[in-house]
């Protein structure tokens, strides 16, 4: 007689998840889990692209026809344009902001205005599809800061991480998974394509103790801080023994740190002055993956302070980023303190 208390005795469909995470707040109304819920819907849409994306002539330029005579969208364009119009007419938020967009994305005034604000990140690494490696969407749920009722407004994208109430992403590699947390731990599923469903894979993700990797863009090395310098030495050399592994696609690096133990490393670099404070977005990709670090045990700052204590000044802000197993990711401030006048 199996254990009923075991999760592999039981399939969990990602909709009974959502589901059970709100019984526990008896309060809810639904329309965080709704809101969840679409976004898996928005990531198995953009999965069945994905996987077609060598067929299908989607890597060309927006505006070129296929070979059926349609219209071709490129996919990190069909990949945002999915998740608005998953969302814009819900009644659930109050706004939305994308990493593909300038500006703050308002809920078309015909619409109702909900309690909720989401910040995506449609296609990450969208330059490594054209090479066939795996590429992620990142979410991120605030609650709305503004008055209920009416549109909402720039200030209420510009929140720190640690109010988020929500972050997942999807991954589209050798299968799709999406992980997600609410601030009751981190939970994975792996999309049984036959079905159409996520299935409960990955329930309550721990980082392991043991860490095995470290990430970082070893090329940038030049330009790096001496801060920095000496922190990915003590990395390479230090009694953990680590092996370097980067893909170049956060989501895909972030990912096999989490499972497998590791740190991720974007530094801030002197490479482009444009961009002083390193690449990644603080609202699209930096405060998501924190939140989830943290949900499962991990860590991540931008070398001087907790990414989730950023107050963000505007909605396209670039933070320098480290992330993951804490005990490799917590002394980078240290190193940083000591060398980095
Ligand atoms: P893009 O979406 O333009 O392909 O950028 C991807 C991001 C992120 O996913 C990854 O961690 C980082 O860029 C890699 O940048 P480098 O190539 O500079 O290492």
């Amino acid at each position: 007689m199996p254990n009923s208390g075991d999760f592999k005795d039981r399939i969990t469909t990602i909709e009974r998840h959502f589901l059970d995470e709100q019984l526990a707040h008896p309060e809810a109304k639904g329309d965080l889990t709704s809101l969840l819920y679409d976004l898996a819907l928005a990531g198995k849409m953009i999965a069945s692209k994905t996987v077609q994306a060598g067929l299908a002539d989607i890597l060309g330029s927006t505006g070129a026809q296929n070979v059926q005579g349609e219209t071709v969208q490129k996919l990190d364009v069909f990949a945002d344009q999915t998740i608005y119009r998953l969302n814009d007419h819900t009644g659930r938020l109050a706004c939305m902001g994308s990493e593909e967009q300038d500006e703050f994305i308002p809920i078309p005034e015909k619409y109702p205005k909900g309690n909720y604000v989401l910040l995506y990140d449609p296609l990450d690494g969208s330059s490594n599809i054209d090479v066939n490696v795996s590429v992620g969407t990142i979410f991120a749920i605030y609650k709305r800061k503004t008055p209920p009722g009416g549109p909402g407004t720039l200030e209420d994208c510009l929140q720190p991480g640690r109010n988020l109430v929500a972050a997942g992403y999807v991954i589209y590699g050798s299968s799709t998974m999406l992980v997600y947390t609410t601030g009751n731990g981190v939970h994975g599923f792996t999309l049984n394509r036959m079905l159409g469903e996520f299935l409960l894979s990955h329930p309550n993700v721990k980082m392991p103790a043991k860490p095995k990797y470290y990430s970082v863009n070893q090329a940038y090395e030049p330009y790096w801080s001496a801060g920095v310098l000496q922190y990915v030495r003590w990395l390479q050399t230090g009694e953990n023994k680590l092996s370097l592994r980067y893909i170049g696609s956060l989501v895909a690096d972030f990912h096999r740190n989490l499972l497998a133990g590791g740190t991720f490393c974007y530094p801030a670099d002197r490479k482009d002055p444009k961009q002083p404070g390193g690449k990644l977005r603080l609202l699209y990709e930096a405060a998501p993956l924190a939140f989830i670090a943290e949900q499962a045990g991990g860590y991540a700052t931008d070398g001087h302070r907790r990414i989730l204590d950023i107050e963000p000044t505007s909605l396209h802000q670039r933070v320098p980023l480290f992330i993951g197993h804490k005990a490799l990711t917590k002394p980078v401030e240290d190193y940083v303190q000591k060398y980095d006048k």
